[in-house]
């Protein structure tokens, strides 16, 4: 069934799944032979960045671009009318009478799915809050298969560093019990997976350990670090105590027991080395390419526009 907004991953079933991948990988070769598919020139895609971001927004509005559509953008509460005081509502109802599609981040979990019951074109959550991240689990997926072929290879899947408020993990981990893997948490215990997700991996019948200890990461196949998000904790004590807890470098890596990818969502601080930049194993800018065919997969998808 095609897809009304993309608001979480639990909304996927693995159909949904191969099917997007597939779309991606087309669009993938496609942009091989030439730069734009030109599909969408009807159409206008509204970004509202109400957060910090540099790729899912560029690569939301170059996806938009390369299929030949239109991009109207408002960026930072300080610059759009909310500053003045008009509720997130009222903006909404002008984004509807503008656009056909907008890709929305806000700081309030829950955010896009107000959104999307209040308004008639399709919404995408571009993160919201600590709540989820589901487009870029979409393209992590998308480079994990790529990469590794999760389906058909049994993997072992480590995710280190902010696991509690890494958004982008809570939704690839909802992506990831479609397939056969075993998933490893590695974290300080302050940082570990919240009880909600835990019930959801139960649930969902997934086998997961969780460590403290960085070591693990050599016994998995892909090892996905992210940046302790400063941003969500009350006490910045707390966060100096974290975030420069893991480090994985070449090193590290060139002790691993199989062919291991590291990944990122990025941005980076010191969580992974520039050691890794040109190493083999670190896949992290071709996952932030990936990020413009499953986003131009998106688009067509959620207009309903072939490719
Ligand atoms: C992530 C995010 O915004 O959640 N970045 C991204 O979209 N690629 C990860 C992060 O900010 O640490």
């Amino acid at each position: 069934m095609a897809l009304k907004s993309v608001l979480s991953a639990a909304q996927f079933t693995r159909e949904d799944l191969d099917r997007i991948l597939e779309l991606s990988r087309q669009i993938e070769l496609e942009l091989q032979k030439r730069k734009t598919i030109p599909r969408l020139g009807d159409y206008v895609l509204a970004t509202l960045f109400f957060e910090p971001s540099t790729r899912t927004r560029l690569s939301f509005e170059a996806a938009m671009h390369r299929l030949g559509g239109k991009v109207i953008s408002s960026v930072g509460v300080q610059f759009s009318s909310l500053a003045k005081g008009e509720t997130l509502y009222d903006t909404l109802k002008m984004v509807e009478a503008y656009s056909d599609i907008c890709a929305i981040r806000h700081p309030v979990e829950g955010a896009s799915q107000v959104a999307a019951a209040n308004i008639k074109i399709p919404v995408i959550n571009a993160g919201d809050g600590a709540g989820e991240h589901p487009t870029q689990a979409l393209l992590d997926l998308y480079t994990i298969e790529k990469h590794c072929q999760i389906s058909r290879n049994r993997l072992k899947i480590a995710f280190i560093g902010d696991i509690k408020y890494g958004r982008t993990i809570h939704s690839l981990i909802q992506l990831l019990w479609h397939y056969d893997c075993e998933l490893v948490f590695i974290s300080p215990p302050e940082l570990r997976l919240g009880e909600r997700y835990i019930r959801l991996l139960q649930e969902n019948k997934v086998i997961y350990t969780e460590t403290e200890n960085i070591e693990a990461l050599l016994q998995c196949d892909v090892a996905y670090v992210t940046r302790i998000q400063e941003e969500r904790f009350a006490d910045h004590r707390e966060y100096e105590r974290f975030k420069d807890r893991y480090i994985v470098n070449r090193s590290l890596v060139e002790r691993a027991e199989r062919k291991l990818i590291v990944m990122h969502p990025l941005p980076r601080l010191s969580e992974v080395s520039t050691d890794l930049d040109d190493h083999p194993a670190g896949v992290y800018f071709d996952q932030a390419q990936n990020g413009l065919y499953v986003r131009m997969a998106l688009l067509l998808e959620l207009l309903g526009v072939k490719l």
